[in-house]
């Protein structure tokens, strides 16, 4: 049965018809629009899913629509802003790191979150948050020097952020 379920979505508040145990995948791609979260395997073993619910790296595919009552979601989408690519997304670019670009949202939102809590991190840190995202690329090398990258500009903005 239907129930509406309120949350926001890249900072705005949506409100969702839907049964409550629907993954919030399907939500996101054929409700709401958001095609920048992929499908992959949906049983929660590839990472193409990854979103953001409060700031916690979720997989969406087995995320039921009822556990986002209330609370935030931030996909790809929702990165850019004012028509600029994210420091991250641009370090993607910069670094050639990708290739099919099918698991790019997903190793994006992963790595945005390990930058939230750790703005620094070394690459094996890196490699360590983002292994439970795979790349049939193999493009992980890249990936790993993008999220070296982006840290590093997001490092320099706070700077010149807090110099003003
Ligand atoms: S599609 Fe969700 S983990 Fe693979
Ligand atoms: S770039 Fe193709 S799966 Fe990662």
């Amino acid at each position: 049965m239907d129930k509406t379920i309120r949350f926001k979505l890249n900072g705005k508040e949506v409100l969702v018809d839907s049964p409550p145990e629907r993954m919030l995948l399907w939500v996101l791609r054929t409700d709401l629009g958001h095609t920048g979260t992929k499908y992959g395997c949906g049983e929660g073993f590839c990472g193409a899913c990854t979103v953001l619910v409060d700031g916690k790296p979720t997989l969406s595919c087995q995320f039921p629509l009822a556990g986002a009552e209330g609370k935030s979601v931030l996909t790809i989408e929702g990165l850019a802003r004012g028509g600029r690519l994210h420091p991250l997304q641009q370090a993607f670019v910069d670094e050639g790191a990708l290739q099919c670009g099918y698991c790019t949202p997903g190793m994006i939102l992963q790595a945005y979150a390990l930058l939230l809590r750790k703005p620094n991190p070394t690459e094996a840190e890196i490699a360590d948050a983002l292994d439970v995202n795979l790349c049939r690329c193999g493009s992980y090398n890249r990936i790993i020097a993008a999220v070296r990258t982006a840290s590093q500009a997001m490092k320099m903005k706070v700077v010149d952020h807090e110099a003003r």
